[in-house]
């Protein structure tokens, strides 16, 4: 283990749990996109880590799919590296939410969307599950964010607004989008549907427009997960609250962000932003696989050939509010915010 340890070293920034968290993920499932979920590490090193498993006789592919540890892996690890044991409560998922009051709002908001434009690369889209929007706007209004309140949508590839209309709670709804087929799509169905949801095109790597600033009780947004650009994204929505116990919810994975990410956004938020993260529900929305997945990622190990079978990709809901001593921002977006290296699209970019 220990000579593992330190070739894996020598290949990447990764520490001794790191290890020992994935091969825990391969014994707790042998889908290899799960264990990625499971694992809670950036995909890139799950690729990473796995090729040199691999490549030492430590797992194998069956079927050229399904991961599993070989003999000698099982030795390796047998000094106490165990699956993980899920411990989440059946009813709720571990969500925690009583979906009942919700069904009638989630099988409407199921009708509502179908037809709707799917996810592009061009703008790093994907969206939650429905029901993982529904649940998202009743932890929200259980916070007191959503009935009476004037919600903003930045970026809305989910189609939260939609779900939020319908639930007839929010004051106002407000959508800034930047690809016209769901800018239209949701004035469409806004229409079809007697919602009275605003939708203006934007893009959030520009500044707010005026009047849109220190108007709105909560913000929903679904950043990219580079720190330049969810430091965008999130100035775009304090800047759009109206102030103090004005809140904010955001999605953020661990596929795509390194706890050391994390902690540097965690810093972002409370350091610059001054604000205070009040709850952050791990893996609380689950994601529909999208169709330009395989396209945009790198293939570099047998299962990154086939789509996933399962839904693997998740985020964690972070809620944050505004306390005294905030700090707004309004400023242009510059640089590169889309990718990072722990984007799964990094390594397929650097090889084009
Ligand atoms: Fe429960």
């Amino acid at each position: 283990m220990r000579d593992l340890l330190t070739d894996l070293k020598k290949r990447m920034d990764i520490s001794e749990r790191d290890l020992e968290r994935l091969i825990s993920a391969f014994l707790s499932t042998s889908d290899f996109w799960e264990a990625i979920a499971v694992s809670r590490l950036p995909f890139n090193m799950v690729v990473e880590i796995s090729k040199h498993l691999y490549e030492r006789g430590i797992i194998f592919f069956e079927d050229e799919e399904q991961v599993v540890l070989t003999d000698k892996g099982k030795r390796l690890f047998d000094y106490g590296v165990t699956p993980l044991k899920g411990h989440l409560c059946p009813s709720c998922e571990g969500k925690g939410i009583d979906l009942r009051d919700w069904k009638e709002l989630l099988k409407v908001y199921e009708e509502t969307k179908e037809g709707r434009p799917e996810p592009l690369l061009e703008y790093d889209q994907g969206y939650l599950t429905a029901k993982s929007v529904i649940e998202r706007i009743a932890f929200a209004d259980g916070k007191g964010d959503i009935r009476g309140r004037k919600v903003i949508v930045l970026g809305d590839d989910d189609l939260l607004s939609i779900a939020l209309g319908l639930s007839g709670l929010p004051e106002g709804i407000t959508v800034l989008e930047v690809d016209e087929r769901l800018v239209e799509f949701i004035e469409r169905t806004g229409k079809k549907r007697g919602l009275k949801i605003e939708v203006r095109k934007h893009d959030l790597r520009y500044p707010l427009p005026n009047d849109l600033l220190g108007e709105f009780d909560t913000f929903f947004t679904d950043p990219v997960e580079t720190l330049e650009g969810l430091g965008v994204f999130i100035a775009r929505g304090i800047a759009s609250l109206k102030g103090v116990g004005s809140a904010g919810y955001f999605g953020l994975t661990t596929a795509e962000a390194s706890f050391r990410k994390w902690r540097d956004i965690e810093k972002m938020l409370v350091d610059k932003f001054g604000v205070v993260i009040t709850d952050i529900l791990s893996d609380f929305s689950i994601y529909e696989n999208w169709d330009y997945l395989l396209e945009s990622i790198r293939r570099d190990l047998p299962p990154l050939n086939r789509k996933p079978n399962v839904l693997w990709y998740k985020s964690s809901l972070f809620r944050i509010e505004l306390v005294e001593g905030y700090r707004s921002f309004n400023e242009e977006g510059k640089g590169e915010i889309y990718i990072d290296q722990e984007s799964m699209a990094w390594i397929r970019r650097e090889k084009n």
